[in-house]
């Protein structure tokens, strides 16, 4: 019998399964991939390497990375029976719920890629460079655009741009989103990450693990938290007002979106390295107003609360200066993380156990059954 000291709520530091792709060091601030710091990998790599990082647990050669990028290219196009589903769509659909949807049904028309083991890896191809198309076909259709042609010799983050805002990036902004690429890719156990194991666990597809997984990235305590920092922004407007709001929701015993963390006791180091590109792109952009705010919130945060500010917190800043629309903030972390759900998923499948908890039962036992036409 689990005694009640025994549950972890939340399975808070329960260590639930071996994994060699992604070490997170909470008390140093310490993201690791495959070995690779994450500072090393945002200063110097590209999203294409580290998926090929996160699928194959090494960095590629010159080739293998250039054939990845090449098959990715080619992986982007939607089949035209998906099309016409999502073109079915009500426009004002979450686009976290059309990405889950079209995920689901682009299972039904790729059965072969959906194979559980060692084939799963054009899958997770397939997944990785479809996203963003799916998201771009989808913006384009709610907002009264006509489809865009593909284009394969794009990098992912270039592509990214093109998909969402018919435009080519500049240098700054195609590094930029290549940073936020790199630093969603993976992240240990998450919750999002943690559903899509647990999917495989039973054997199923690579795309049934994936459609949980942004099932469970769009909860705000999640992935829809870089949404819900516009929100405050916008709420709070000017630096002199930060104080006071933020002060009054603590008061009411609010979160503040984008602080806190489950494993980090220190700032998370993506927080660090996007908070430098959040200031790059307000001085390129000409407007800082966004950086100064987030700054003067993490001081009235960190001040009252002693909470230090995660990923969350800079990325939608970064993404509002691109001009992407607030609702495309977590599909965009979706597209990045697909990466690392279904790399962990791969793993899953080499070293498969069926993930099945146990919880402390706590309801009534031995009720007398009485028949329905006797119960008042
Ligand atoms: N604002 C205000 N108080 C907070 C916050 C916050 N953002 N985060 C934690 N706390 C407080 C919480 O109220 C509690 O206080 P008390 O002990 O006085 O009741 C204490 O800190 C511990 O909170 P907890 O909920 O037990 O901690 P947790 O490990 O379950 O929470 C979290 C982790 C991320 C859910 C939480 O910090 C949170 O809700 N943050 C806001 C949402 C957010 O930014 N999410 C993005 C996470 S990073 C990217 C990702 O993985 O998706």
């Amino acid at each position: 019998m689990v005694e009640t000291s025994d549950v972890q709520r939340g399975l808070e530091d329960v260590v639930a399964l071996e994994s060699r792709i992604c070490f997170i060091d909470g008390r140093l601030g310490r993201l690791i991939y495959q070995g690779y710091d994450i500072r090393d990998l945002a200063a110097q790599s590209t999203f294409e390497e580290v998926a090929y990082l996160l699928w194959y647990g090494r960095l590629p050669t010159h080739q293998q990375l250039a054939d990845l990028k090449h098959r990715l290219g080619e992986l982007r196009i939607l089949p035209d029976s998906l099309v016409r589903q999502i073109d079915q769509l009500p426009a004002d659909s979450n686009p976290m719920d059309v990405l889950r949807t079209a995920v689901s049904a682009l299972a039904l028309f790729e059965r072969d890629e959906t194979k559980p083991g060692a084939s799963s890896i054009g899958g997770a191809q397939r997944l990785t460079a479809v996203l963003p198309t799916i998201l771009g076909h989808f913006h384009r259709r709610r907002t009264g655009q006509p489809p865009l042609r593909p284009r394969p010799e794009l990098s992912s983050a270039a592509y990214l741009i093109y998909a969402l805002l018919d435009r080519e990036p500049t240098a700054l902004e195609a590094k930029v989103i290549d940073v936020c690429l790199i630093l969603h890719a993976d992240h240990e156990l998450n919750a999002s990450t943690f559903s899509a194991r647990v999917t495989a666990s039973t054997l199923s597809d690579l795309y049934s693990a994936v459609t949980s997984a942004i099932g469970t990235l769009k909860g705000p305590l999640h992935g829809g938290a870089n949404e819900r920092v516009m929100e405050l922004l916008a709420e709070i407007g000017t630096v002199d007002r930060a104080e006071e709001v933020i002060k009054a929701k603590l008061a009411r015993h609010e979160r503040i979106m984008g602080f806190g963390h489950r494993v980090y006791k220190v700032e998370d180091p993506r927080a660090t390295i996007l908070r430098e590109w959040s200031r790059k792109m307000g001085e390129a952009a000409g407007n800082l107003h966004y950086y100064e705010l987030l700054r003067k919130v993490e001081e009235v945060v960190h001040r009252e609360k002693g909470l230090y500010p995660n990923l969350d917190l800079y990325s939608g800043s970064v993404y509002s200066l691109l001009g992407i629309p607030p609702d495309l903030f977590t599909p965009l972390f979706a597209s990045s993380r697909v990466s690392g759900w279904t790399a962990h998923v791969l793993e899953e499948y080499q070293d498969l156990r069926l993930i099945r908890p146990t919880a402390k039962y706590v309801g009534a036992i031995d009720l007398t059954y009485v028949p329905v036409g006797q119960r008042s």
